[in-house]
């Protein structure tokens, strides 16, 4: 069985995540969902649980049950390693070499496919330094995905928005199942 990481950083679009988690288990993978604190404030871990199958990873410090939750064995044993939605914030913890919570540590072991699905307000996206950091990911390997256009949660329009959730589980789904193995940072 394949193993998928799904990282979820805090925008309004995590609801959107539960979705993506949802349909990957229905089509047959393993599926392990790291939760920001920030993410938490707007999807609670339980709901991550039921939709995976298994236990959300939130803290960095919390006692290791399972030999497969800790950043480095999530991380190594990743077929492809998704965030989304991926915050400016933990775009930039990346881009930086940042390792100071369970997501951004256990991406930056991870040696398989990974995939960035940014979403946030247009002119945060557009912003300078978020786009010199995605396009950093890039360079170094990462699948960064574009945003979609059109009326954000916070009523501005632009970009910024998530792209549909079945685009970005196909998209997974067609890199996992290639098995692509190639390593970047
Ligand atoms: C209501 C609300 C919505 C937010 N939506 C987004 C968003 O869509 N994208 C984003 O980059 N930040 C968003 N933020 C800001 C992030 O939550 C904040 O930058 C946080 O530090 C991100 O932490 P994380 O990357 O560790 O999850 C939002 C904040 C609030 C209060």
């Amino acid at each position: 069985m394949k193993n998928i990481v799904v990282g979820v950083s805090g925008g309004i679009a995590c609801y959107k995540a539960v979705e993506i988690v949802n349909q990957l288990k229905k089509d047959g993978y393993n599926v392990n969902v790291i939760m920001t604190k920030s993410a938490q404030e707007f999807v609670k871990p339980l709901t991550f649980q039921v939709m995976s199958g298994n236990l959300v990873v939130t803290d960095m410090y919390d006692p290791v049950d399972h030999w497969d939750t800790t950043h480095i064995d999530l991380g190594k044993n990743a077929d492809v390693f998704v965030i989304v939605p991926a915050t400016a914030n933990i775009i930039g913890k990346i881009a930086s070499g940042i390792a100071d919570d369970m997501l951004s540590t256990t991406v930056m072991v991870a040696t398989c496919p990974k995939v960035i699905a940014p979403a946030m307000n247009t002119a945060m996206y557009e912003n300078p330094f978020v786009q010199a950091n995605l396009k950093k990911l890039e360079e170094n390997g990462y699948h960064v995905l574009e945003t979609k256009e059109g009326l954000l949660a916070c009523g501005d329009e632009g970009k910024g928005k998530l792209l549909p959730w079945e685009v970005i589980t196909q998209y997974i789904k067609d890199i996992v199942d290639k098995d692509e193995k190639y390593l970047n940072i």
